[in-house]
């Protein structure tokens, strides 16, 4: 710092505060980096996430957009000064208890700006709490119960925090555990606990979609720059310059050689201190490119005689999927009526709000990560790999998750920091930029579908065809799974008789697409949804009982030959709507009768199923459980929560499991060296697998206090105070705790209990049992469209879901609210042009005034394998979203919306298609 740099005087949550340094500086960085504040977050760095909102002289303003200098005598709140405020407090206490926080980085900023609107306006409005929110966003909640929490808080109402009693956790809206911390400020995201000492990294990457490239004198460029301590490259990686999420298609290099084959590959890293990291300019680093030609779309991947991206894929094609039953080609041409379409979708951005950060330090022979992830020991494996050392010498300690959906189960800053720290000895940090994250990371499937569909007069299914080509972009990444896991799920929960579904993953130029929430299926969904109300409409039959006369039940065979026995509650959901959709549809044609203008509203409906878990592959999930001398008991629950709640959840699970109130459990969070292997968070899958893990694990627990009692399997179990007591008839056994042995782990007593769901491998036709249990839902939308404009406006959503058994309705209701509004977004706005639109206010998700009122219905048909019989609603809750959306235009104008997102001009088109029409 300059001696003679100006020193800004300022008070922040009640205390004075002196910075002197550059008063162009962001307040964001102040309040973070000077004053240790970091529950102010960064999203964006650019004004258009509010992730760092924060009141200057009680109105909000976003940090990273003003300037140290302007502060000067001002007084500043920010999330950790909230509490000192009975308005801040309240919202604090809303926000926890309605569960308007899930992952919690948007978190922060919502709570402070609506502190600005109740210091003005205690009894706030829909509208007024859409204004005072508009400008911050969030990924994950929907925002409905961010509506909810503020006129809470706003209303005299205290909170209710009241713990289940014992033996009945699962089934109560239990405030989200983890939750305080989200609330206060002080939960740490990857960005938050980065040691001050730390060196840090920029990334140098390729400004076209495809290039040749030559690195210069990198050991004279460290040299020429103050500060900059080291350059890595390929030639530094001692172990395999290659990573993937499945091992056997790993082939996405921590640096290219030679050639890059998207926009935004990293070629270099370079290493230097913080100061010298943030004057650093990428363009001057030694790096010449050399544009080439590249493939963009599909169509030119799989052009006769294309360049192959990768020279081992014939084609351009990374994998094909199957499935088939029966004869469809025939069954197709006997078919009384046939319908068919050609539809596309487009990339789709994650767009969580916390870019991806972390940092890496070397602990002697080892290295620890401290990172965001959704796969710990993925993570671990594969840096492990690059470095060239033992996957046990890498640790990896997942920091709060700033949302994922899917994107974080790919490695990001990882192999870097581990890298760099690795060779340097120092911790080293990594924080990618908005554009760096949305250049880089991965993609939702751009996919191009034809569908056929045939059925009987009457009105039964009998046939389907279905194609479909993924744009997998330049790496694997999930594309596999996504190519396999799509022919799977196309026909949706219907009964099909005979089935043909053909898929392939092709490699392009652009940015990797990977999982998003779903794995294509909610691509498929927006195709074959929109022509089962195509065929309905061919059959003069209604859509919904269309869909009702042909739901899979139990005992029907799925597309592979599957026979599910039980947990079926998909007839159970459309059924549902029928009330909401006779009042939905009654109300739309009011609206139509009476002169509007130019606005029209319609109705629709789609359906959906998902398969919890991995396609056909073992993906087990281990708890360990134990009871510790102070008489509580240690949950090692190493499923990491992004905000989908499994730190909640599943010690729900394990408490009921052993009978104890959930309040004596102490979790243990994901952690490699602390926690078991828990899989990853994707697939649907940690309700379902860890929980049900859990509930072994909770059940082996309780078994071993009741054998030590010499207890009969009814006794209850009370936890607590260096001690046990087991209950039987009412006479009470009392074990204390305080002289009992103790094992390595330091528990008394001590089970592990490892959970792998059941499937078997999918044979050449992809006839198998590829998922043990599967989740299945329902959506209603009703829309208002404005035929001469194009805008659609959805208006509400009523959402019924079968998960089985919901664990806890609060987290449940909060998932399908988030899936809505990223259907929502899916539908109507989102879509992602590589090498255009990297930042948050050219590519637009849904804000608070884009989701309406969304009513959520939950089906408990329970599933035999899931805990308590439970399954996974994660990626459920989107699939049916787009596609009822794109049925209630259809509904509202006639036209029907084959390229998504339906934008207004894609929509005025169609309709003025249809005006056209002869
Ligand atoms: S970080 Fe300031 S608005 Fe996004
Ligand atoms: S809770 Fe809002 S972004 Fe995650």
């Amino acid at each position: 710092m300059l001696d003679s740099a100006p020193t800004v005087k300022f008070r922040v949550n009640g205390k004075d505060a002196r910075i002197a340094g550059n008063p162009l500086r962001r307040l964001s960085k102040v309040l973070r980096e000077d004053l240790g504040l970091t529950g102010t977050k960064v999203g964006c760095d650019a004004g258009d996430c509010g992730a760092c909102t924060v009141l200057l002289d009680g109105a909000p303003v976003c940090a990273c957009l003003t300037a140290l200098g302007q502060v000067e005598g001002t007084t500043i709140t920010t999330i950790e000064g909230l509490a000192q405020d009975t308005f801040g407090r309240r919202l604090q206490d809303a926000f926890l208890e309605v569960g308007a926080a899930q992952c919690g980085i948007c978190t922060p900023g919502m709570l402070v700006a609506a502190k600005a609107l109740l210091d003005v306006n205690p009894t706030p409005d829909d509208a007024a709490i859409a204004d005072a929110l508009g400008g911050v966003l969030c990924r994950c909640t929907g925002y409905r119960k961010i509506f909810d929490a503020v006129a809470k808080a706003a209303s005299s109402a205290r909170p209710v925090f009241q713990p289940p009693g014992r033996g009945n956790a699962v089934g109560a809206r239990l405030a989200r555990l983890d939750g305080r911390e989200k609330v206060n400020g002080s939960d740490l995201f990857g960005a938050d606990s980065i040691p001050p000492d730390a060196l840090w990294l920029k990334i140098i990457r390729s400004p076209y979609h495809r290039a040749a490239f030559e690195i210069g004198n990198v050991d004279a460029f460290v040299v020429a720059h103050p500060g900059l301590v080291r350059v890595f490259t390929a030639a530094d990686i001692a172990g395999r310059n290659a990573y993937g999420v499945i091992p056997p298609f790993a082939d996405q290099p921590v640096f290219a050689q030679g050639e890059t084959r998207f926009r935004g590959e990293a070629v270099a890293a370079v290493a230097g201190s913080a100061e010298a990291i943030e004057c650093f300019d990428p363009e001057s680093f030694p790096v010449s490119f050399s544009e080439l030609p590249h493939i963009a779309t599909i169509d030119a991947a799989l052009r006769e005689g294309a360049a192959l991206i990768h020279s081992n894929r014939q084609g351009n094609i990374l994998v094909r999927g199957r499935v088939s039953k029966g004869d469809a080609e025939a069954a197709l041409a006997n078919a009384e009526v046939v319908v068919e379409g050609d539809f596309e979708t487009g990339f789709v951005e994650h767009a969580y709000v916390e870019p991806e950060a972390g940092f890496a330090r070397r602990v002697g022979d080892r290295v620890e990560i401290v990172a965001c992830t959704q796969s710990p020991y993925m993570d671990r494996d594969d840096v492990a790999a690059i470095i060239g050392i033992a996957p046990e010498a890498v640790r990896i300690i997942p920091t709060a998750v700033g949302g994922g959906f899917g994107s974080k189960l790919d490695l990001s800053v990882q192999p870097y920091i581990a890298l760099a720290a690795w060779h340097l000895g120092r911790p080293v940090a990594l924080v990618y930029s908005r554009s760096e994250s949305m250049a880089a990371t991965t993609k939702r499937h751009p996919a191009h579908m034809r569908v056929r569909i045939g059925a009987t007069r009457e009105g039964r299914l009998t046939a389907m065809d279905f194609s479909a080509d993924f744009n997998t972009g330049a790496y694997a990444s999930w594309g596999p799974t996504v190519a396999i896991r799509v022919p799977v799920h196309a026909s949706g929960p219907y009964v099909m008789p005979a089935y043909r579904a053909l898929t392939r993953a092709v490699h392009t130029n652009l940015v990797p697409a990977g999982a998003f929430r779903g794995f294509g299926v909610p691509q498929a969904a927006i195709a074959v949804e929109q022509l089962y109300d195509e065929l309905a409409r061919k059959l003069d039959i209604d859509s919904l009982e269309f869909r009702i006369a042909n739901a899979l039940t139990a005992s029907d065979p799925t597309v592979t030959g599957q026979v599910l026995g039980a947990g079926v509650g998909f007839k159970a959901c459309l059924e549902a709507l029928r009330g909401p959709r006779r009042e939905a549809r009654a109300q739309a044609r009011a609206f139509n009768i009476n002169a509007n203008g130019a606005l029209r509203r319609g109705v629709g409906i789609a359906g959906m199923w998902y398969g919890c878990g991995n396609t056909s592959l073992s993906n087990p999930s281990t708890i360990r459980i134990g009871l510790k001398r102070d008489g509580r008991i240690a949950l090692h629950q190493g499923a990491v929560d992004i905000g989908q709640g499994s730190n909640t959840v599943i010690t729900q699970i394990a408490a009921d499991a052993v009978g104890v109130l959930v309040d004596v459990l102490d979790r243990v969070s994901a952690d490699t060296d602390l926690t078991p292997d828990c899989g990853k968070t994707s697939a649907s899958r940690q309700t379902f697998i860890t929980g049900r893990a859990a509930e072994l694990a909770g059940k082996a627990l309780r078994a071993a206090i009741l054998r030590t009692a010499n207890a009969g399997p009814d006794a209850i179990i009370r936890a607590g105070d260096r001690r046990i007591e087991v209950e039987e008839d009412s006479v009470v056994r009392t074990i204390d705790l305080a002289g009992e042995p103790f094992d390595t782990n330091g528990y008394v007593l001590t089970a592990e209990e490892t959970f792998d769901p059941p499937t078997t491998p999918l044979d050449g036709n992809g006839q198998g049992n590829p998922y043990a249990i599967y989740g299945f839902g329902a959506h209603l939308a009703e829309v208002e469209v404005d035929v001469e404009l194009g805008t659609a406006k959805v208006l509400k959503i009523t959402a019924a879901h079968d998960v089985g058994r919901a664990i806890n309705p609060a987290l449940v209701e909060g998932q399908i609210e988030g899936g809505v509004a990223q259907g929502i977004g899916m539908a109507l706005m989102e879509e992602f042009i590589p090498g255009r639109g990297e930042n948050l206010h050219d590519y637009l998700i849904p804000t608070i005034g884009d989701v309406p009122p969304i009513v959520s219905i939950l089906i408990e048909d329970p599933s035999p394998l899931g805990p308590m019989g439970a399954k996974g609603i994660g990626e459920q809750a989107l699939i049916p979203t787009a596609p009822a959306i794109l049925n209630a235009i259809f509904d509202a104008t006639g036209a029907r919306i084959c390229r998504t997102p339906a934008t207004p001009d894609r929509v005025r088109s169609a309709i003025l298609l249809l005006r056209d029409r002869p």
